[in-house]
């Protein structure tokens, strides 16, 4: 069985403040209740360490949301993963749509972050999906097929990863796939894995749901066969949403 995973994206939101504030709400309305769920937050890269110490002690995890795929040296404004790895990141996202929509992420680039976060021993979540366009044209699947086997090239050893399926028109739009559309690509994603990697890595895959993921919709979706919890954005940077978003995977 596996078990649900749900993150908190922030992307470019939050001053150190606010995100210690918003960390220490999550983490109040959490309480003790046992949620049967993997929880984590990824702040922007100069709010992980304050977010950090509000959720040193508890079982939320702390999420980087992008790494560099060098040890170090002159790469102005990138991010070692042994920086992360030193303010207490367990994971580090990869290959989020918006890094490759403005940023000139390509698979290529992804793979090397992705290989380069596990050598350092962390967890990584790889982001997938396709555009409106893509969709439209009816190549979504070998679109996503492609970005599953070229940002997995040369890794032999799945349980570091999670995927995240994130169709980039549903991204921030208050457009949700429909939870038989999610799960149709999530099915097609884990027959490429089945492909690559065999039945048993196909089934303990955890493969996520990410675009306008809200309370309303979070139970619908987190209930389909191949959906195993979710990315959330914009409902992430509001303690109460978020919270229930949890409740509805554990
Ligand atoms: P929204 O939940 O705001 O649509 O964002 C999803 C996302 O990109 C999470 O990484």
């Amino acid at each position: 069985m596996r078990k649900k995973i749900v993150v908190g994206n922030w992307k470019m939101n939050k001053t150190v403040a606010e995100g210690r504030e918003l960390a220490s709400a999550i983490i109040e309305q959490l309480g003790e209740d046992v949620i049967d769920c993997e929880v984590g937050i990824a702040p922007a890269y100069p709010v992980l360490g304050e977010v950090g110490k509000v959720i040193e002690n508890g079982d939320v995890r702390l999420v980087a949301q992008n790494c560099h795929y060098e040890d170090d040296g002159a790469y102005t404004g990138e991010v070692s993963t042994r920086m992360l790895d030193s303010l207490g990141c367990s994971y580090i996202i990869v290959g989020h749509s918006e890094r490759r929509q403005y940023f000139g992420e390509t698979n290529r680039t992804v793979n090397l972050r992705l290989k380069k976060a596990l050598a350092e021993g962390m967890q990584v979540i790889m982001c997938i999906g396709e555009t409106l366009e893509e969709r439209e044209g009816g190549i979504t699947e070998s679109i996503v097929t492609s970005q599953v086997r070229e940002g997995l090239a040369d890794i032999d050893d799945l349980s570091g990863v999670v995927l995240a399926y994130e169709p980039v028109w549903a991204i921030g739009t208050g457009k949700t796939a429909t939870p038989e559309q999610a799960d149709a690509v999530h099915a097609s994603i884990r027959a490429t894995i089945r492909d690559m990697y065999g039945e048993a890595a196909a089934k303990e895959l955890r493969i996520q749901y990410g675009g306008s993921v809200k309370p309303s919709n979070a139970v619908e979706l987190f209930s389909m066969p191949n959906i195993d919890g979710g990315l959330i954005g914009g409902a992430s940077l509001k303690a109460d949403d978020f919270v229930a978003i949890v409740r509805a995977a554990g």
